[in-house]
């Protein structure tokens, strides 16, 4: 049987690029990044866990299509996105004499996209990039959309500049080295964009969540798909965050402050974002917008999926309110926090973090 391979487009004028989503794609990587037009040279940005898994079989690809390829292993981990793994980069594009008509690729999870796609951003003020996420949260989410950067020791994400990829290659294979701790995490975005756009994914995920979590292949391939693709038309809409794209943050207001109070240690941002989804449901309850049989269908799905919903009791309300109230994206004390009105769409609100507190509390 052939392998499947599905085309989405991310529209954005001079700017569009193509994700290419379904199996065995790793091993065409060269071709497919040469019908993108990227120079001869091409330089692979990865960590040592993933070179380990798919490092040579993407190098084989690329070389077989002619490139000439560099390849820069940073150090594992989130405590690694920084301006340090950005230099040990760069001095290798330069030794390396890469110019303006060489490509990255970002080859593993959201930390190593984010700093590829940055380094890619400002390397000679902007060389072309490819996102090979590896994660399911990279596959759903960092790698469509065009937001790098690297943490800053006082915050994560505070160094960073959009800047899209010329391509998204997408391999649902690569799923199935993930640790299921990681998979689930990844599936609490798929979630997200059911509860704010998708009614239908929202009932494919409720329906076969199993086949889901055993990496049946069509099914991954489907709700990728929908979940680039409604990552796309938000994109789209507002492609800097102006306004409209923080719907992605439903769920993120309540998930980064836990995070953040619990050392980026105790809990994956999947994890935290699922249980921000359901404090912002029980809020969207609260106000009307929301009624219980959705309020419900939301939890049960995410407690189904193995993912947690409630705030980990090491964490106080007050806490919570200072987690929220250094959000960087809070403006004058207040928050624009993500409702849902019920299963498929949104409403923004403006709410002070003592606020969204109080309504949890009730
Ligand atoms: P990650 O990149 O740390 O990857 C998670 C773990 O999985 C790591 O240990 C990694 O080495 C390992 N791994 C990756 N692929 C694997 C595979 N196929 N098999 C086995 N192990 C594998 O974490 P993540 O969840 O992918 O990304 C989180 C990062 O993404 C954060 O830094 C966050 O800020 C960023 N992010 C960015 C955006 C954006 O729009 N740019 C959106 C969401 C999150
Ligand atoms: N991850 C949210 C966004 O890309 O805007």
């Amino acid at each position: 049987m052939a392998n499947i391979m599905r085309t989405l487009t991310v529209n954005l004028g001079a700017r569009s690029y193509p994700i290419h989503l379904g199996e065995a794609l790793l091993p065409r990587a060269g071709d497919l990044i040469k019908q993108v037009g990227c120079g001869e040279k091409v330089g692979i940005v990865t960590n040592p866990k993933v070179a380990e898994l798919y490092l040579a079989t993407v190098e084989a690809s690329l070389r077989r299509s002619g490139f000439h390829v560099a390849t820069v292993v940073l150090p594992e981990g989130e405590a690694h996105k920084n301006l340090d793994s950005l230099a040990t980069i760069y001095d290798r594009l330069i030794a390396e004499r890469f110019d303006r008509s060489s490509c990255i690729m970002a080859l593993g999870g959201g930390v190593i996209g984010d700093m590829a796609g940055f380094a890619a951003a400002t390397f000679l003020r902007g060389i072309p990039y490819v996102q090979v996420p590896t994660t399911l949260l990279a596959q759903v989410d960092s790698s469509v959309g065009g937001k790098t950067g690297v943490n800053h020791r006082e915050g994560k994400n505070l160094i960073g500049v959009f800047y899209q990829p010329r391509l998204v290659i997408i391999d649902v294979d690569a799923l199935s080295t993930l640790p299921t701790r990681e998979l689930v995490a990844g599936l609490a975005e798929v979630i997200k964009y059911g509860v704010i756009a998708d009614p239908k994914l929202f009932g494919l995920l409720e329906e076969r969540l199993d086949r889901v979590l055993a990496l049946d292949r069509e099914l991954l391939v489907e709700v990728i798909a929908a979940s680039c693709a409604i990552k796309a038309t938000v994109v789209e809409q507002d492609e800097r965050e102006q306004d409209y794209r923080s719907v992605l943050n439903f769920g993120h207001t309540v998930g980064h402050a836990l995070e953040a109070l619990t050392g980026y240690t105790e809990l994956l941002h999947g994890e935290a974002v699922a249980i921000g989804m359901v404090q912002a449901a029980t809020i969207s309850a609260r106000q009307g917008l929301c009624d219980e049989k959705s309020l419900s269908r939301i939890s049960g799905l995410i407690e189904k999926a193995g993912l947690p919903t409630k705030v980990p009791s090491n964490v106080g309300l007050k806490e919570l309110v200072w987690g929220m109230e250094v959000d960087k994206k809070s403006i004058g004390g207040k928050i624009k926090f993500v409702l849902c009105r019920g299963i498929g769409a949104t409403e923004f609100q403006r709410f002070s973090a003592a606020e969204i507190v109080a309504q949890l509390a009730a």
